[in-house]
């Protein structure tokens, strides 16, 4: 068995979700699994390569690695939300999506410069969202020490793309 089959089979595929033609990699079937998020979390963060003072976590599904990792590495929880979700003064980013367009925000001051931020979501597929963060988090004056995904669809490009804008890549499952 490869490294984290274990993982990729608690994860379903639905056919033509949300839209004609996408194959939905859909990890709700992982998360209902005792054993299979636990190990996932902390493969994870096993990956992770220096003290991080904050995970920084994608709305929605990124939400909850972001706050499971946080708590073994001690860090605090920073939310990259959907714009129009945050009460106090925010910065913001668009983005386009594998099946759409969006724009997500952070906190203005959620991130002091120069503070160690690990980016988490759940997958990434085109890198849109992903790289929009990177964007925002850059803009706050984060550190970046690394961009981690439970799920990367390598034909979609999305990991590479952000390889190449010279962020630091891990995913345990492609
Ligand atoms: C999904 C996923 C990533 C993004 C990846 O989120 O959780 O955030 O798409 O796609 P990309 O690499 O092409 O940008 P979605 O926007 O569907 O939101 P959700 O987490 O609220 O379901
Ligand atoms: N987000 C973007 N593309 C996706 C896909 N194919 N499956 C699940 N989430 C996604």
């Amino acid at each position: 068995m490869a490294q984290n089959d274990d993982l990729k089979a608690l994860i379903r595929t639905i056919p033509d979700f949300p839209k004609p033609g996408i194959q939905f990699r859909d990890i709700t079937t992982l998360l209902l699994d005792a054993d299979g998020f636990a190990t996932a979390i902390a493969r994870m963060a096993a990956a992770v390569p220096g003290p991080i003072d904050l995970v920084a976590g994608i709305e929605a599904r990124g939400f909850l690695f972001a706050a499971a990792l946080a708590a073994p590495l001690r860090a605090g929880v920073l939310l990259i939300r959907k714009d129009g979700k945050l009460p106090g003064a925010t910065i913001a980013e668009d983005y386009a999506l594998e099946y759409g367009q969006d724009r997500i925000a952070i906190h203005a001051d959620a991130c002091a410069p120069g503070a160690r931020v690990l980016l988490v979501d759940d997958l990434i597929a085109t890198g849109g969202t992903a790289r929009a963060a990177v964007r925002l988090l850059a803009k706050a004056g984060a550190e970046l020490v690394q961009a981690q995904f439970l799920v990367d669809l390598p034909d979609l490009g999305g990991a590479d793309a952000l390889r190449a804008d010279g962020v630091a890549v891990a995913s345990l499952i492609a």
